[in-house]
């Protein structure tokens, strides 16, 4: 869990990162629609979120910069029995003021009067510029006469860049359920089965381990759907002699994971699938020992590309020279996507990957990202032997950056063919 302390230091030191006679101010999501009148379940905006660690509604948080003086102030839902009869508990003021390390705490029907106080003497404004939330777009129009606006969404986005001791924490948790789900999907007879039958194995797995839901639509592909790089239907069958493509995550306490393993419906690895794999698996291995500090990802990613180049060279899936081929940028038929991303309150956690000069950011210690190379092979695609067709790989990982290395976080995920095979052997 996060400390109040811990979102306390966070509020604090983006807020020295505004200037005086500014105000900041950030909102709780807004309820998502899912048709007519009924609603998705309520998942609180992730900036808010980190600086908080509040879920309701209808809530808001400014920050107020005077001369040198820091004021925070929490905006929290009234009380009111009719409502929470249908819509659950509220916090309520008094105990928000109890809880939150704030300086006050008002009623978000409050607001507008109490905003438009803070800003009689402010010059600045950092908001969500260009946020479809309707109070974001009201408070544009209050503050329309303030010379200077800026997005307060890149400040607090860089400062998710670095996970703290208890943000690892947790996301060790999110990976814990996951690794019961891709084992489960890995030991269960899948015989006659759907794609949606092993998506809801995994799903089950995520439920019952209390994780809020999944970080990401699963993918759960089976043969030439795992072509599709983001195929989500799930709903043709499981055929023996294929593999499966399993990218699939849960949401635990606010924080994802990301997984991906490409395992056998029947269990055993043909020798084609064998051979495609262990080079996904190789290309992997190798990049995610290259993982420390001042390293960067696009490096990564060219290392990458090469051992897949290399690879599909030699397994006679392209052809002519290596120099050519990279030339070319060949394996772009096969491998068309990034190496990885950053990941933490989102499962595609919005940090920036350049600094404030347009330079690439280098890993550092407590960065978090994924590290997800994949060869996919168009079951119509003649140029490639026949034995490859249909057949798409990834693999993927949760990584985290250490003081001089690395920790692969999710490394109690079977992956390797004899772990998949061991773990498949008992249906
Ligand atoms: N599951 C989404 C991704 O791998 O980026
Ligand atoms: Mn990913
Ligand atoms: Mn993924």
């Amino acid at each position: 869990m996060i400390s109040e302390s811990e979102f306390k230091k966070r509020r604090d030191s983006l807020a020295n990162k505004m200037p005086n006679s500014s105000v900041g101010v950030i909102f709780s999501a807004e309820p998502a629609t899912r048709s007519n009148d009924t609603h998705h379940p309520y998942r609180q905006d992730s900036n808010f979120y980190y600086l908080t660690g509040f879920k309701e509604e209808n809530s808001a948080l400014v920050f107020l910069k005077t001369k040198n003086e820091l004021k925070t102030v929490l905006f929290v839902q009234k009380k009111d029995k009719t409502l929470e009869l249908w819509s659950g508990e509220r916090l309520g003021a008094k105990e928000a003021k109890s809880r939150f390390l704030v300086d006050e705490i008002y009623l978000s029907d409050d607001f507008k009067k109490k905003f438009k106080e803070f800003i009689k003497d402010k010059k600045s404004i950092f908001c969500e510029l260009g946020s479809k939330k309707r109070e974001a777009k009201k408070v544009l129009k209050l503050t329309k006469d303030f010379k200077t606006k800026h997005d307060i969404r890149p400040l607090i986005q860089k400062m998710r860049l670095i996970k703290s001791a208890a943000e690892i924490g947790l996301i060790r948790e999110s990976i814990e359920i996951t690794t019961k789900a891709h084992h489960r999907a890995m030991s269960i007879d899948k015989k006659g089965k759907f794609e949606y039958q092993l998506q809801a194995e995994i799903e089950h797995e995520f439920k019952i381990n209390a994780a809020y839901s999944d970080a990401y639509t699963s993918i759960v592909a089976c043969g030439n759907s795992a072509n599709t790089l983001h195929y989500i239907k799930n709903d043709k069958p499981l055929v023996d002699g294929e593999l499966i493509l399993i990218d699939a995550g849960c949401e635990h306490n606010y924080y994802a994971s990301d997984i991906t393993r490409t395992i056998p419906v029947n269990g055993k690895f043909t020798k084609a699938q064998r051979e495609l794999y262990s080079l996904v698996l190789e290309t992997q291995l190798k990049i995610i020992s290259m993982i420390k500090p001042h390293v960067k990802r696009t490096h990564l990613q060219e290392c990458a590309e090469r051992l897949l180049t290399k690879g599909m060279i030699e397994l006679g899936i392209l052809k002519g020279s290596y120099k050519k081929a990279i030339k070319l940028l060949k394996h772009k038929k096969y491998y068309p996507h990034g190496i990885g991303h950053w990941i933490g309150i989102d499962v595609h956690d919005p940090a920036p990957y350049k600094d404030d000069k347009h330079q690439e950011i280098a890993l550092q210690k407590g960065m978090v990202l994924t590290i997800e190379p994949g060869i996919y092979i168009d079951k119509d695609d003649k140029s490639v032997p026949e034995a490859y067709r249909g057949i798409g790989i990834r693999i993927e990982d949760d990584i985290l950056v250490t003081k001089d290395g690395y920790e692969n976080l999710s490394s109690g995920i079977a992956k390797s063919i004899e772990e998949i095979e061991a773990i498949s052997s008992k249906f």
